[in-house]
Parts: structure tokens; C-alpha cells; sequence
């Protein structure tokens, strides 16, 4: 395995970044995860301008531009033989003397590792998945905003140990309001009389890019999409739950805290956008 560190390419075990990095002393620092199918990043342009967005929220000055990311990447999956492929790009403040000035950090440091993908198991998608809602709200925005995708992950790194305690595969987090906001690595969907409700981006939330493919797919199915808070319960009481994110595409949600989702097994709908989600896929392969 080849990893991308600052421009070179090393051997997995020599691929090694500074303990005076203030991404390891003070979790300061941005990442985006990706997933390649036949080689190609979906939504790549997506994902590096979040990236970007990350980078201005923080005052990181970036050492590339997009042009120079998309080649990186694509460059990482080439130099690891990669076809389907997980990749992750990490961006952190770089090495300084130890103190929370970011100006201690001349130079970020640029980190991408690609892998083979590995599927979930097909079980997961024919049976659904447990959640569980946590106690660990969602960072307020004011805090820590969720739309930057920081490597500070500890407030979703509490709610993954609830959710594992609890035996669920995901953790749902409420905001500070107690309306819910996102899962640990994924967005929340639910769906009531056949429409399509997900938190609003004003919630506090990662606005996830799969997330935005599923609601522009929706629509093509003609299905009606509102961004509009909701409840813990109002959750509880859906027809369907599901979760979206770059590697699990749509996941349905069959358990919520111990009670079924409606007929307690995957929806109609989360299947639909599934098989819309791998033909939007297929067809991007195919354009590009
Ligand atoms: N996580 N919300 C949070 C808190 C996330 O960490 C993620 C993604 C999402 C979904 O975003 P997207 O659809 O762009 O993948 C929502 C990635 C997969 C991760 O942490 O590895």
C-alpha cells in the first residue's frame, strides 16, 4: 500500500507524519472520505469542494487547489492499483511547536490513503440496521459546527460507544434543540405517508454528499422531499428510516432503540433510491 503524503508517495509502514502535527496534539485538522467504483471518485468535485469549504471555516490555507486534489487522488488510486476503492483525504494544521496558534504551523499536512473497498455485507441491506439514539448530543454550531468535517471527531466518537453499548450498528444524535440531527458517520432520512423528511442543514448537521444525490434522485422518482426537523418519536412512528453516506450509499434502518420501523423490514422506498443511487453511479462511469 502506497500513501500520499504531502506530494510522495510511501510504504504503508514508513508513511509516517510528526508528533508535533497539531492534527495529532489537537485533533486540528479536515477530512473527507470518498469511494471509488471502477476507478473513477464519485462526486469527487463534490467532495473536494467540501473539503474546501472545511478548510475556510478553520483558516487553513490549502496547499493545492481542486485540479491539484482531483490529480492526488486519482493519482493514489492508480499508484495503489485500485478499481473499487476507499479513499480517504486528511488535511491537518501540519507541524508547529506545541501551542494553539495556528501560525506555529507554517505547512499543513496533506494525507490521502486508498484501499481496496470492502462491501457491506449484502445482509444489512436485506434485513436493515439497529440505531440507537444517544444521549451525546450534536456539537451546537456554535461550538464546533458539524458542517465542517473536522478530524475533532470526539463528540461522534462518544456517540458510536453509546450506540455499541447498545448493540446498535449506528448512533442517531439529537441537537441541541432535541430534534434530530445526524448519525455518527451518516445522514437520517425518514419517511411518513410516502414523503421524504431529512434535518435541514440549519439543525446542525453535516450536509452529506450523498445526501444531495439522494434528495436530487428523489425528486426524479417523484417522490416530495422536505428538509424539516423532527422528532425522536416522530422517527420512532415513521413508515421508514434510513441512512446515507459515501460508503453505505442508502442504508434502511429496521430498529429504532428496540421498536421496529414500521413493517420492520426495509422499505419500498429506501430500495428505490438504492437502485437509483447504483444507476446515477453507472451512469457517471459512464459520462466521464
Ligand atoms: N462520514 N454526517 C457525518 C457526521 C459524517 O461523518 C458523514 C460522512 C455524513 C455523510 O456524508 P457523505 O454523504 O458526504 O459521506 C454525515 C464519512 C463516511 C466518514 O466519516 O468516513
Amino acid at each position: 500500500m502506497q500513501i500520499y503524503i504531502n506530494g510522495k508517495f510511501y510504504p504503508k509502514e514508513e508513511a509516517k507524519v510528526s508528533v508535533f502535527d497539531h492534527g495529532y496534539l489537537y485533533g486540528d485538522g479536515i477530512y473527507e472520505t470518498l469511494r471509488a467504483y471502477g476507478g473513477m471518485v464519485f462526486k469527487l468535485d463534490e467532495h473536494i469542494g467540501r473539503l474546501q469549504r472545511s478548510a475556510f471555516a478553520m483558516e487553513l490555507k490549502l496547499p493545492l487547489g481542486a485540479n491539484g486534489f482531483n490529480k492526488a487522488v486519482n493519482d493514489t488510486i492508480k499508484e495503489n492499483g485500485l478499481s473499487e476503492a476507499y479513499v480517504r483525504i486528511t488535511v491537518s494544521r501540519g507541524p508547529g511547536e506545541i501551542g494553539l496558534d495556528p501560525e506555529l504551523c507554517p505547512e499543513p499536512t496533506v494525507v490521502i490513503i486508498a484501499k481496496e473497498f470492502k462491501e457491506y455485507p449484502p445482509e444489512m441491506y436485506a434485513k436493515g440496521v439497529k440505531v440507537a439514539v444517544v444521549q451525546t448530543r450534536r456539537n451546537h454550531p456554535e461550538c464546533l459546527n458539524p458542517a465542517i468535517k473536522s478530524t475533532n471527531f470526539l463528540n461522534n466518537i462518544f456517540a458510536k460507544m453509546e450506540a455499541k453499548r447498545a448493540g446498535a450498528y449506528e448512533g442517531i444524535m439529537l441537537n441541541h434543540a432535541g430534534f434530530v440531527a445526524e448519525g455518527t458517520i451518516s445522514n437520517v432520512f425518514m419517511v411518513r405517508r410516502g414523503e421524504l423528511v431529512t434535518p435541514p442543514a440549519i439543525e446542525g448537521i453535516l450536509v452529506g454528499v450523498t445526501r444531495e444525490v439522494v434528495v436530487k434522485l428523489a425528486g426524479g422518482l417523484g417522490i416530495t422531499v422536505s428538509e424539516e426537523p423532527f422528532t425522536e418519536v416522530q422517527m420512532r412512528q415513521a413508515d421508514e428510516v434510513f441512512l446515507t453516506n459515501t460508503t453505505m450509499e442508502v442504508m434502511p434502518v429496521t430498529t429504532v432503540d428496540g421498536h421496529a420501523v414500521g413493517s420492520g423490514s426495509p422499505g419500498d422506498v429506501a430500495r428505490r433510491l438504492r437502485s437509483a443511487y447504483r444507476e446515477e453511479v453507472i451512469r457517471c462511469l459512464r459520462v466521464r
